[in-house]
């Protein structure tokens, strides 16, 4: 049996010092940090995070400022709001809950939050920040959590092999990035990938993001990897990850669980970019 990693307590770690933060920065400007958390069409997982997103705001002595908008919200409405964010003093960070409805341009829509409240690292000029390695960007959440996961338990990620199951721009392709950053040699790895299994039995550290429950088996890991499962999947009311947990854990050295792996990081992560976006005004 290997070591499991425990998101949820390295994410009330990280909550508690936001918290202080939180609490310094209303005692030095008579107000407080917020967040605006947008959320527009009715898919029911992007319901649960949000709401799991305002409770811990709570929990961090951060405002927290909601706005819903139904499936047929049109991209001005959206976009009004989002400029009126953009020059409230009362909100340091903006965040847009993906997926929108099908027929609005995500990437129209985030390329609208401004750069320095762009509470989760989507906008094009905090990606490119992140993909030239210049300071002062904001890095997307989970990306960010996936690295204080693996740093968690004393992996050194300089020279290790790290595979990137998944391309997408929320995690796979800023992963990617931020691994390369941390001297990994980076391997990404997509639905057009041969050879699947001949490649992730050589990551020293292997991350899933890929929306595909268990299609990380046993037979597929190296023998003491560190694996991070990004999956959520739902089937039948019930959240599994992208990794088969059960047969994993025996080969793996580390692994984290779903739930209480990833998810608390990213929303962990979430509020740590919000409280650097006040601080950095
Ligand atoms: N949808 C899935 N993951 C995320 C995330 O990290 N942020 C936002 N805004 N939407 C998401």
């Amino acid at each position: 049996m290997c070591n499991v990693i425990d998101g949820k307590a390295l994410a009330e770690k990280i909550k508690q010092g936001v918290r202080e933060r939180a609490d310094l920065y209303e005692k030095k400007y008579g107000r407080r940090i917020g967040l605006a958390v947008i959320r527009a069409g009715n898919d029911p997982a992007s319901e649960i995070y949000v709401r799991s997103k305002i409770k811990a705001c709570e929990s961090c002595n951060i405002s927290s400022f909601s706005y819903v908008f139904g499936d047929n919200v049109e991209k001005s409405e959206l976009l009004e709001l989002i400029g009126k964010l953009n020059s409230d003093p009362a909100v340091h960070g903006i965040l847009v809950q993906l997926p929108l409805p099908k027929h609005l341009d995500e990437r129209e829509i985030l390329s609208a939050v401004s750069p320095r409240k762009d509470a989760d690292g989507f906008h094009v000029i905090n990606a490119g920040k992140l993909f030239l390695g210049e300071r002062g960007g904001v890095t997307a959440c989970t990306p960010r959590g996936i690295i204080e996961l693996i740093k968690s338990v004393g992996t050194d990620i300089a020279g290790k092999h790290a595979v990137v199951l998944g391309r997408s721009n929320i995690v796979g392709k800023p992963v990617a990035a931020l691994l390369l950053q941390n001297d990994a040699t980076v391997t990404v790895c997509h639905s057009r990938t041969v050879g699947l299994k001949d490649i992730t039995l050589t990551a020293d550290i292997l991350i899933s993001a890929v929306g595909k429950k268990h299609i990380v088996t046993k037979d597929m890991v190296k023998k003491g990897a560190v694996v991070i499962d990004v999956g959520m999947n739902r089937v039948d009311g019930k959240l599994y990850g992208d990794v088969d947990f059960d047969g994993v854990k025996d080969v793996a050295g580390y692994i984290t669980p779903v739930p209480g792996g990833v998810g608390p990081m990213t929303v962990a992560m979430l509020l740590a970019n919000t409280a650097d976006g006040a601080f950095d005004e």
